[in-house]
């Protein structure tokens, strides 16, 4: 029996449960939320498409009840407040940090075992969190970012070259803010042609610099940040783990010396199988694409400074 529970019913949380039910990722999925009846209304509507999207994965929403998420697999934290226009996703720390802390202690009582994926932003800095002040071993969390960020960076990519996004390879890395992620546009492909080959110097810098503030525009045009994209990255990364695929996805994972930085979860290429994180895929960087990686880390950790401030590492 497998299983996985979501924490958080809200857009994100609700749309990754329904893409992770509609592939069947595993047997059972708990939808859990702090907010009296949401989980129990959204998990019955969702189970209300069984019939016809032909789908055998059961899902039940509880209020709060960490006993219903005994054993899982695998959870998902999409807990805390989302950004409103305006916002950074680094001004949301004082309120989610405390969230996100006391949401990991409750999952682990139940399921000591679990991979742990972090959806809750600044994601760099939670994921950061959820290592240190759970102890846990480096491989079992996973920051959700930088899958989000690439399928945007594909996005805008196939629109400048006017092809399906799915003919499009390229990654993003680095921080999952605005200003710290790095949209590798040396190595984004269209069907093996590198991008540089078939656009123009402008048109490039400027797919990057609509990636990089791909969530801040959909927060302005919704009002809250974005979720369908946030939900189906997250079930892409949860479905390489749970099916043991193997895919290279880039993450906010722990860094132990790769890409010259140690102490600090940050976005970059990795392996994700049924142990988690399985291997740090090391790219060769450019001398421009490495000082952005170290400004983007020195960012990240400016936040994670932010968590000892608090007290709550
Ligand atoms: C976004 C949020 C989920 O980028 O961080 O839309």
């Amino acid at each position: 029996m497998s299983k996985i529970t979501v924490i958080g019913a809200g857009n994100v949380g609700a749309t990754c449960a329904d893409v992770m039910i509609s592939r069947e990722l595993a047997d059972e999925v708990v939808l859990l939320d702090i907010k009296e009846g949401i989980a129990e209304g959204k998990a019955m509507d969702i189970m209300q498409t069984a019939a016809l999207r032909e789908f055998n994965t059961r899902i039940c929403g509880v209020t709060n009840d960490y006993t219903a998420t005994a054993n899982s697999d695998l959870v998902v934290i999409t807990s805390g407040i989302p950004r409103k226009p305006g916002m950074t996703r680094e001004d949301l720390i004082g309120t989610n940090a405390n969230i996100v802390k006391s949401v990991t202690d409750n999952i682990l009582q139940y399921s000591p075992e679990a991979i742990i994926v972090v959806i809750s932003n600044p994601m760099d800095t939670m994921t950061h969190l959820v290592l240190k002040a759970c102890k846990l071993q480096a491989n079992r969390v996973i920051g959700m970012g930088g899958a989000l960020d690439s399928s945007r960076f594909k996005y805008y990519l196939s629109k400048a070259l006017n092809v399906p996004a799915s003919e499009i390879n390229g990654f993003v890395i680095g921080g999952h803010g605005d200003t710290t992620m790095i949209p590798l546009i040396r190595f984004a492909t269209y069907n093996g042609i590198p991008v540089s080959e078939l656009l123009s110097k402008e048109a490039q810098d400027k797919v990057v610099a609509d990636t990089m503030v791909g969530g801040a525009t959909l927060t302005k045009l919704l009002g809250t940040s974005a979720w369908y994209a946030p939900g189906a990255a997250c079930a892409s990364l949860v479905e390489s783990v749970m099916r043991d695929q193997k895919r290279v996805l880039p993450c906010s994972v722990a860094l132990n010396g790769e890409y010259g930085q140690k102490d600090i979860a940050i976005g970059v290429p990795v392996v994700l199988g049924k142990s988690g994180v399985e291997k740090i895929v090391e790219y060769k960087l450019d001398g421009t694409e490495q000082a952005a990686f170290a400004k983007s880390a020195e960012a990240v950790r400016g936040m994670n400074n932010v968590l000892s401030d608090m007290k709550v590492i």
